[in-house]
């Protein structure tokens, strides 16, 4: 088998280009090198002013969001190896955010939904947590843990069609965030949450596709995390309608 591929990166200078345009290199691969090394290859020989982020190299910073042939991917652990048969490979930036540079995108919108569900502990008693050790039994913590693994990639919001619809809409992993601090029983702001989460934007346009939690990299199921924060956020869907009445 060759060991050249076809490499196709979408880019994307602003001011300078209306819309994404597709420049394709060819590049020698070998067997251990990510989508992430052939983008610095392609820095390194051909293309010096290629715009993409990383940092970590394993999985952790969650900075390599992209586009490969169609799929949300983290670069620094997608290989070149898994498109040989294929022959080319397309690298895009995660278009359900507006595009900066090349396959960089602006995640501001992404930091306001997470921040919008105040993703810390709030106790009612301000002295609860500091005056003395806060013990939790493993069971206690097994409840969340699993939404504490996220990394913050955006790959699910790329992969929801619900963003696609309404860019405002809260979303898998601020949902999954929300659902995190709401099942810790150090935490007593979930009224707060809820209210965000029961919003017009909230988690309700949610129609279940699951393919967040196909695409997630670091298993957190966001789809879940959005299902069963459903079923919690009823009651105080219900209480807010009530004082709406009453009001
Ligand atoms: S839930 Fe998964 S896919 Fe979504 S941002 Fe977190 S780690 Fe990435
Ligand atoms: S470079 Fe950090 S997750 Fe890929």
């Amino acid at each position: 088998m060759s060991n050249t591929i076809k490499l196709e990166v979408m880019r994307y200078r602003p001011g300078v280009d209306e819309k994404p345009w597709p420049q394709v290199f060819d590049i020698e691969w070998t067997q251990d090198m990510s989508i992430l090394d052939a983008l610095a290859l392609v820095k390194d020989d051909f293309e010096p002013e290629l715009a993409y982020r990383w940092s970590c190299r394993m999985e952790v910073c969650g900075s390599c969001g992209m586009v490969v042939n169609g799929e949300p991917k983290l670069a620094c652990s997608t290989f070149v190896r898994e498109y040989a048969a294929v022959g080319k490979i397309t690298v895009g930036a995660l278009d359900q955010f507006p595009i900066e540079k090349d396959l960089i995108v602006d995640a501001d919108p992404f930091i306001a939904k997470l921040e919008s569900v105040k993703p810390y502990i709030i106790n009612k008693n301000p002295r609860a947590l500091a005056d003395k050790e806060y013990r939790q039994t493993p069971a206690e913590l097994a409840k969340f843990k699993q939404y504490t693994m996220c990394i913050n990639c955006m790959l699910c919001y790329q992969a929801c069609p619900q963003v696609g619809l309404n860019a405002n809409f809260l979303g898998p992993a601020a949902t999954a965030l929300a659902h995190r601090y709401n099942l810790d029983n150090r935490d007593t702001g979930r009224a707060g949450r809820f209210k965000v989460m029961n919003g017009e934007n909230g988690i309700w346009p949610c129609t279940f596709v699951g393919y967040c939690s196909e695409v997630c990299p670091k298993h957190v199921d966001p789809a879940g995390a959005i299902q069963q924060a459903k079923a919690a956020a009823v009651p105080f869907w219900a209480l807010s309608n009530l004082k709406k009445e009453e009001a």
